[in-house]
C-alpha cells in the first residue's frame, strides 16, 4: 500500500518505516527535522521536510503519493515539558492533528493509525491496565492523547474515517542491523540515561524514588521493544484494511520491571557498574504501569517477541555504544 509516516524521522517512526518496507509498502515521510534526523530516512524513502500544521503542503504531499493510509508519529512528547508549557502541547498535538485529519480527509485517505499512550490513563485504579480502565489523564501531554482519541472516535460515521489509537507503555530499545535507535536531543528517558551514563557519556543518573509501594520501593513499568511497536502498527493496519472499527489498543508486554530491575538489567548487558544516585520521586509519577496487552492479543494477533528486559537492554546497548 502507499503510506505517509508522519514524524518518520524520530525514533519509533524511523523503526516504523524501516517495518514497512519490509512488509513490502511503499511510504513517504512527512516529518520537519525539529527532534526527528534525516540520516534514518532510507534510500528510496521520500521525506517531505514539513510541519503537519502546513495543511495545503500535506494534503498535495497526501495526493501525490496516493496515500491509503497515514501512521501518525509526530507529536511532543515530555511529560514535564507539557506541565511547563501546554500551550505548545496543545498546539502541536491538538491543533496540528486536527489540521492533518483535515489534508487525510480531503486527500480521500480514510485510514489512520495514531501513536497514543499510556499517559491516557492517568492515576490507575487497577493493574493491569485494560482498555477500559477509566481515562483521566494527570499532564496535558496525556490529555492531548486523548483529546485526540475522541476527535477520532467522532470522525468515524460521518466521514467514514477509521483509525485504530495504539496506547504505547514505556517504549524502549533499537534496530541494530538498520543502526536506529533512541536520539532524542532532551534525553529524559530511564534506558538510555542509563546506557549513556554507564558509557560515560553523562553523569550518574538520579533514580527518582524508592519509597514506592512496590516491592524494591522503585517504580515499575511496562517496557516494549520498539521493533514489537512497529510490529503492532502493521498488524494494525491489517486490520484496519479486514473493515475493523475504529478502536484503541494496549502496547505492553503486560509484565513489569521496577526501576533497579532495569538498572540491574543494564549492569548484566554491560558488565560494568552503572553509575546512579537516589533522590525524590519525580512529580506525577504513578508507582505501577502496567499494560493488559490481551486485547491486542486476541484481536490483532499482536505477540511481543523481543521484549525481554535483557533483549530490551542488548539492543539498546549496540545502539549507543557504537555511536
Ligand atoms: N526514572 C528515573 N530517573 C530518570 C528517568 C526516569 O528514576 O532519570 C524513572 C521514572 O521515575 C519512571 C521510570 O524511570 O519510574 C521510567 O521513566 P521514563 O521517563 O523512562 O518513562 P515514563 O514512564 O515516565 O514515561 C513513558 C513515556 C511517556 C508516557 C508514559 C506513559 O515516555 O511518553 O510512559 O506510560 F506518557
Amino acid at each position: 500500500m502507499n503510506v505517509v509516516v508522519t514524524g518518520g524521522a524520530g525514533y519509533i517512526g524511523s523503526h516504523m518505516v524501516r517495518e514497512l518496507l519490509r512488509a513490502g509498502h511503499r511510504v513517504a515521510i512527512v516529518d520537519d527535522l525539529s527532534t526527528g534526523h534525516d540520516d534514518t530516512v532510507p534510500d528510496g524513502v521520500k521525506l517531505h521536510r514539513l510541519n503537519i500544521h502546513q495543511y495545503e503542503e500535506v494534503r498535495d504531499v497526501l495526493r501525490d503519493h496516493g496515500a491509503e493510509a497515514i501512521f501518525h508519529f509526530a507529536s511532543r512528547i515530555q511529560v514535564g515539558e507539557s506541565v511547563a508549557a501546554p500551550r505548545i502541547y496543545y498546539r502541536d498535538n491538538v491543533i496540528a492533528t486536527l489540521r492533518l485529519l483535515d489534508a487525510a480527509l480531503d486527500a480521500g485517505v480514510s485510514r489512520f493509525v495514531f501513536s497514543s499512550s499510556a499517559a491516557v490513563y492517568g492515576n490507575p485504579e487497577r493493574t493491569p491496565l485494560d482498555e477500559d480502565h477509566p481515562t483521566r489523564p494527570v499532564n496535558p501531554y496525556g490529555d492531548t492523547k486523548l483529546a485526540v482519541e475522541r476527535i477520532l472516535s467522532a470522525y468515524e460515521a460521518p466521514y467514514g474515517f477509521k483509525s485504530v489509537s495504539l496506547r504505547y507503555f514505556n517504549a524502549a530499545g533499537a534496530d541494530v542491523a538498520d543502526g536506529l535507535g533512541e536520539r532524542h536531543d532532551t534525553e529524559t528517558h530511564l534506558i538510555p540515561l542509563l546506557i549513556q551514563a554507564t558509557l560515560g557519556q553523562r553523569g550518574p543518573v538520579t533514580l527518582f524514588g524508592t519509597d514506592y509501594p512496590t516491592p524494591d520501593g522503585t517504580c515499575v513499568r511496562d517496557y516494549i521493544h520498539v521493533r514489537d511497536l512497529a510490529t503492532a502498527h502493521l498488524l494494525a493496519l491489517d486490520y484496519l484494511n479486514r473493515g475493523g472499527e475504529t478502536t484503541r489498543f494496549n502496547l505492553g508486554t503486560g509484565s513489569g520491571n521496577s526501576v533497579r530491575e532495569v538498572v540491574a538489567a543494564v549492569e548484566r548487558v554491560s558488565g560494568k557498574k552503572v553509575p546512579t544516585t537516589f533522590g525524590p520521586r519525580r512529580a506525577g509519577d504513578p508507582a505501577v504501569l502496567v499494560a493488559s496487552a490481551a486485547r491486542a492479543k486476541s484481536v490483532l494477533g499482536w505477540a511481543p517477541e523481543r521484549s525481554s528486559i535483557d533483549g530490551i537492554i542488548q539492543d539498546a546497548w549496540k545502539f549507543h555504544a557504537s555511536r
